[in-house]
């Protein structure tokens, strides 16, 4: 039997997060009390010359915490599937260590050599094809690679929720993750409401990674909630 690509039909993705609520949402000093970026930043276990991705940056909340963990030697890449925000990330490339990328839904495209660290902070929940993502997800890594996933969880009763529907539970996570090649390493301390975990690629080689697509398909059927 064929294994599905697609995450049951009860876990629908969360549509696009609207860049016009990014100055609400995703920075400033009311997020950093919650979200505590230096502390999640420190448990990624980053070293100097790391090779990292901060994969759905946004107005990139983490690519400067990126930048300063990897050091001179090492590289970011701050990738984006909504054109509005690379204005943003594109200030950081003034940092010198970092690239500002514009992938598509199903593929990040991330240039070079494998990464050594992806990082999805709330981005999973909006991931159209989770399973699929994650798979190519795998293409860009190697062994040791850690892979991140930070998100809120709607099973998690909080005072800091959601915004409605932007949410994904970890048990999907992990299974989806399972699905894609991905095993559980360990999980870290999280924000009240969310789970941050830590995956590395199985040492069973998926039957089924998939190839490189010959032509990119950038086609977007989500739609910002703007
Ligand atoms: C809630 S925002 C979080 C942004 C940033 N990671 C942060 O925590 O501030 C979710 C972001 O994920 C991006 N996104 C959604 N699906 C994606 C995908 N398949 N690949 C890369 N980014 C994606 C959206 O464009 C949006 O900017």
């Amino acid at each position: 039997m064929t294994e599905s690509l697609h995450p049951p039909r009860e876990r629908l993705p969360s549509s696009l997060f609207s860049p016009g609520r990014a100055d609400e949402l995703l920075r400033g000093p009311h997020r950093d009390l919650h979200q505590r970026p230096e502390k999640l930043v420190g448990a990624l276990r980053i070293q100097p010359g790391d090779r990292v991705a901060d994969i759905g940056a946004g107005v990139g909340y983490l690519t400067p915490l990126l930048s300063r963990a990897v050091g001179p030697t090492g590289r970011v890449v701050s990738e984006e599937i909504q054109r509005e925000f690379l204005p943003e990330l594109e200030r950081f490339r003034s940092f010198g260590n970092v690239e500002v990328i514009l992938g598509s839904p199903d593929d990040p495209r991330l240039p070079g050599p494998p990464m050594d660290c992806l990082v999805l902070l709330t981005v999973y929940h909006e991931v159209r094809n989770p399973i699929r993502f994650l798979r190519t997800l795998r293409r860009y890594s190697h062994s040791e690679t850690r892979l991140a996933i930070v998100d809120f969880d709607p099973d998690i009763p909080s005072s800091t929720p959601a915004p409605i529907g932007h949410s994904v539970p970890e048990r999907a996570v992990r299974s989806e993750a399972a699905a894609a090649g991905w095993r559980l390493d360990r999980r870290e301390q999280a924000s009240a409401g969310q789970y941050f975990l830590i995956f590395r690629p199985s040492t069973r080689l998926e039957r089924a990674l998939p190839q490189r697509p010959t032509n990119a398909h950038a086609v977007r059927t989500q739609r910002a909630d703007r």
